[in-house]
């Protein structure tokens, strides 16, 4: 097990597309392991492969209240199948955006398709929170942030913030 640093803006690694996972093999579970021993610590409610450096189509999630690592998600290439047009608002944070926090609003219910850590497909129909979680990860894997949902102003206002906070000398120069 080991602990992986988290990116976080404005690293290149959160901008690029990760690459489709060929074969769930022992490096992917490895990483799969490492992962979650990380995002529990940072008290994240999901965490994607870019996030700690790897270009991967790998996701790991955990939005049960307490977290519960017997019923974490861990999924390999996630593809979003079907969305409804109902949507559904929260107020999303990131990890590689620390203390930043803004509403977004995606599809409310979402089928997705994905191999689990033995490399076998499974079908998920998720809805609510679930379902934005696994969005939010998605994003990041086609080197989205939840930022780039908000409308301009918007996300002029909290990058201020962000890197006031990232930067804080900056304010005296
Ligand atoms: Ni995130």
């Amino acid at each position: 097990m080991t602990l992986l640093r988290i990116r976080t803006l404005p690293d290149p690694v959160l901008r690029q597309k990760a690459a489709a996972v060929a074969v769930v093999d022992a490096a992917i579970v490895q990483l799969l392991d490492d992962m979650l021993e990380t995002m529990y610590p940072n008290q994240g409610a999901g965490l994607a492969a870019p996030q700690v450096g790897v270009s991967k189509r790998v996701v790991v999630i955990d939005v049960n209240d307490p977290p519960d690592p017997a019923h974490a998600l861990q999924m390999v290439n996630p593809e979003i199948l079907s969305a409804s047009t109902e949507l559904y608002t929260h107020n999303e944070g990131c990890l590689s955006v620390p203390d930043q926090f803004a509403p977004v609003s995606r599809p409310k219910r979402i089928r997705v398709k994905y191999l689990d850590r033995h490399g076998k497909e499974q079908i998920l129909d998720a809805e609510d929170l679930l379902s934005i979680c696994i969005q939010h990860e998605i994003d990041h894997l086609d080197g989205k942030v939840f930022v780039d949902h908000l409308s301009p102003l918007k996300r002029r206002m909290l990058m201020k913030r962000y890197d006031k906070r990232t930067h804080p000398r900056d304010e005296t120069l």
